[in-house]
């Protein structure tokens, strides 16, 4: 305990695997290993291999980019890969390191092989990111030391690391960042099916039944996602303790929906609003992002990167240009009418 906390206090800027977590009650259901990690057949498929042929050369991986909405489980598939490859991980996130010296102070403590996790990485600042360049590139660093005339530069050489970078959307990043990733993977919602299997396997963690029916109930209500299905599972948990179940039973899901206020397609109280908004005050769109932040209260960053890709993806919200606009289906979904020419008016 003691020799962690001075691994913080010597790596101010790195966050253990816990404290980066939001929840790090969640820590207990992640698996550690590629066969335990349910779902995202194609990217276990790909890093199996780089991961098996890099063991076999005794070389460090490539770096690798996840890309995706949040809580489809990048940091834990970062965790994956530092264990399947014996190495340690070190934890940090793009707005965390705000100097080059707190980059540098993070590369210079890698050892050979080490996993250097960093979140929100389309979040550094450009001067951090420069000095990313060389570290990916050649493993060294060059840092600029003092002002004016008298300025010089040093070079230091870093032991091969291994760089995850993780963000919600491959496109936020630059593209000498985005160039300098040997493998890039991009992780998509989740099927129903596998959720039903992260919520059992989870069940099984916590040592709790769930019966087959509230599985499958609390699966398709999750928006893809195995964080908001393991948040559920919890929440549902709750109420079969109180209802003095001995498994988790439908109507403990029923319940435990109804309080949380998530729909059929798993959409909650925010995601109505979100589209009520720019139906009400848009005519349907299209909307700015900041605006409908500002109506609904949420920051922008939040209403782009969590709300709107999963309302993308059921088709209630389209993306472009000029802005957010809601489709047809969100109308029924709000039991709105949907006046064409009200819309067409508009074009
Ligand atoms: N818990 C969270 N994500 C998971 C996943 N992909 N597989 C298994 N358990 C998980």
């Amino acid at each position: 305990m003691e020799k962690d906390i001075l691994e913080n206090l010597e790596e101010s800027r790195v966050m253990t695997t816990e404290e980066n977590e939001e929840d790090s009650s969640f820590y207990a259901l992640r698996p550690k290993t590629l066969s335990e990690y349910i779902g995202q057949s194609k990217i276990k498929e790909r890093l199996a291999i780089t991961i098996e042929a890099a063991k076999i050369r005794h070389e460090p991986l490539d770096h690798v980019l996840l890309a995706g909405p949040p809580g489809l489980g990048k940091t834990t598939l970062a965790n994956v890969i530092a264990n399947e490859m014996g190495f340690q991980i070190h934890t940090t996130s793009g707005p965390v390191i705000e100097k080059q010296g707190d980059l540098a102070a993070i590369l210079t403590n890698l050892e050979r092989g080490d996993v250097l996790f960093i979140d929100e990485i389309h979040r550094l600042s450009r001067v951090v990111e420069e000095v990313l360049y060389s570290a990916m590139e050649d493993f060294s660093l060059d840092i600029m030391i003092g002002k004016g005339p008298s300025a010089r530069s040093i070079r230091i050489d870093l032991n091969r690391f291994t760089l995850i970078g993780a963000t919600t959307r491959s496109g936020l990043l630059t593209s000498p960042l985005r160039n300098r990733f040997g493998i890039q993977l991009e992780l998509n919602y989740y099927e129903t099916e596998e959720l039903e299997n992260i919520i059992k396997r989870s069940a099984s963690i916590l040592e709790i039944g769930i019966d087959e029916k509230a599985t499958k109930m609390a699966a398709m209500r999750s928006r893809g996602t195995p964080r908001v299905a393991n948040r559920l599972l919890k929440r549902i948990r709750d109420f079969a303790t109180v209802n003095r179940h001995e498994k988790i039973e439908e109507s403990d899901a029923l319940q435990a929906l109804k309080t949380l206020e998530i729909d059929d397609h798993g959409l909650d109280s925010m995601d109505r609003k979100i589209l009520k908004t720019i139906i009400k005050h848009y005519r349907g769109g299209p909307a700015g992002v900041k605006a409908i932040a500002a109506a609904v209260g949420v920051e922008p960053d939040t209403i782009s990167e969590v709300y709107e890709p999963y309302l993308i993806q059921k088709g209630f919200l389209t993306r472009g240009s000029r802005g957010r606009q809601v489709t047809e289906n969100a109308y029924q979904l709000l039991d709105i009418e949907y006046d064409v020419n009200e819309v067409n008016k508009l074009f």
